[in-house]
């Protein structure tokens, strides 16, 4: 199995094949040696790699699949290769985290996920694991179908409990890092820094958050939030990519450069960042359960003129974290 690029291009936003920027970035990417991450659900992205393969370029793609049973399974593959131009998708992502009963040795799930490498449709999978759902970990860590795992990482997120971050990063696992630049919401260290009193103030923990990061870059010398953020992801190991987004020529340029021109964050850098996450999450992540069901989770229903459905399901922590994590 190939090791991916160092930067992975998101196409959730470049998702219409009649708009040229969105093909020309897609193809620029892919020039420059990147994978590209996608799913059937990002509007027509997939139409817009197809654009790209169709032009003589061998995408590599990291695809998404929230399947659970093995006739959905392949129908949804089928069609992210179809829809994409692409006779192999490089990793597919396990979303939504299953369980280990599914994905145990004899189970018709595993055996159709087994089924796709065996005939050259997949290279190999990666779980995707947020705080709620970690269950699958162990059975993962030791697993040869899955290369690794994915979640939620920058200097600004970790979406791991403090467990599952150690043994993911003791283990000999890819660990696909999304969001390096936490969706957008950088600022330069030296703001965040000058804001932090009234920010406090005015929106609570989650600013707290970006001013202790704001600190630790300008105690580094380091420039911008951003810069941080990917300088940490490049200073672990066990992170095989990142996975970021632009809709900007000139940010995917720096990106792509950035992966290769910067150091890494020293050690001293790498021990606060973790530190920090684990105070995060010990805060965030008190009283948590694991979900264990292999139920997909559930996406509620927004009642009229609320923000909208939550991503992390149910559970009044997930508001919590979203609240403490701003994600
Ligand atoms: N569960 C999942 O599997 C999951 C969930 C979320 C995301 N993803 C994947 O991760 C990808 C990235 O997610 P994301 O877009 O939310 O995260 P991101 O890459 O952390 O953030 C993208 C944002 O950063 C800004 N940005 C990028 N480079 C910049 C620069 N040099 N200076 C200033 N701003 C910059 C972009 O603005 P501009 O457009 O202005 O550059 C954009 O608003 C998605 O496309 C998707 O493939 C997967």
């Amino acid at each position: 199995m190939d090791r991916p690029s160092r930067f992975t291009f998101g196409t959730a936003r470049t998702d219409d094949p009649g708009e040229r920027t969105h093909v020309d970035l897609v193809r620029r990417a892919v020039e420059r040696g990147a994978w590209l991450h996608g799913a059937a659900t990002y509007g027509r992205s997939l139409e817009v790699i197809a654009r790209v393969a169709a032009d003589g370029h061998r995408p590599r793609l990291i695809a998404k699949s929230r399947t659970r049973t093995p006739a959905d399974l392949r129908a949804e593959l089928d069609q992210t290769r179809r829809r994409s131009g692409l006779a192999r998708l490089d990793l597919v992502q396990i979303c939504a985290c299953p369980d280990s009963a599914l994905l145990a040795p004899g189970n018709p799930f595993r055996e159709a996920l087994e089924e796709q490498v065996r005939d050259g449709l997949v290279g190999g999978y990666l779980i995707e694991l947020f705080w709620q759902f970690c269950e699958p970990l162990d059975a993962v860590l030791t697993d040869d179908l899955f290369v690794g795992a994915v979640t939620y990482l920058s200097a600004f997120n970790r979406e791991l409990t403090n467990d599952a971050a150690e043994r993911l990063s003791a283990a000999e696992k890819w660990l696909v890092a999304l969001r390096p630049f936490c969706g957008g919401r950088l600022l330069d260290a030296p703001t965040v820094v000058a804001e932090r009193g009234k920010r406090e103030e005015r929106d609570g923990r989650h600013d707290a958050k970006f001013a202790s990061l704001g600190e630790l870059a300008s105690d580094l010398g380091i420039a911008s939030l951003r810069e941080l953020s990917l300088r940490f992801l490049l200073a672990s190991p066990e992170v095989a990519t990142v996975v970021g987004s632009t809709r900007r020529r000139s940010h995917l340029e720096s990106a792509l450069d950035d992966v290769e021109r910067l150091d890494p964050l020293p050690s001293d850098g790498v021990d606060r960042i973790r530190a920090l996450h684990a105070e995060w999450w010990s805060e965030a992540g008190a009283g948590y359960t694991p979900n264990t069901s292999t139920e997909l989770p559930v996406e509620p229903t927004a009642p009229a003129g609320s923000a909208g459905p939550s991503r992390a399901g149910k559970t009044g922590l997930g508001a919590r974290l979203r609240r403490l994590f701003g994600g």
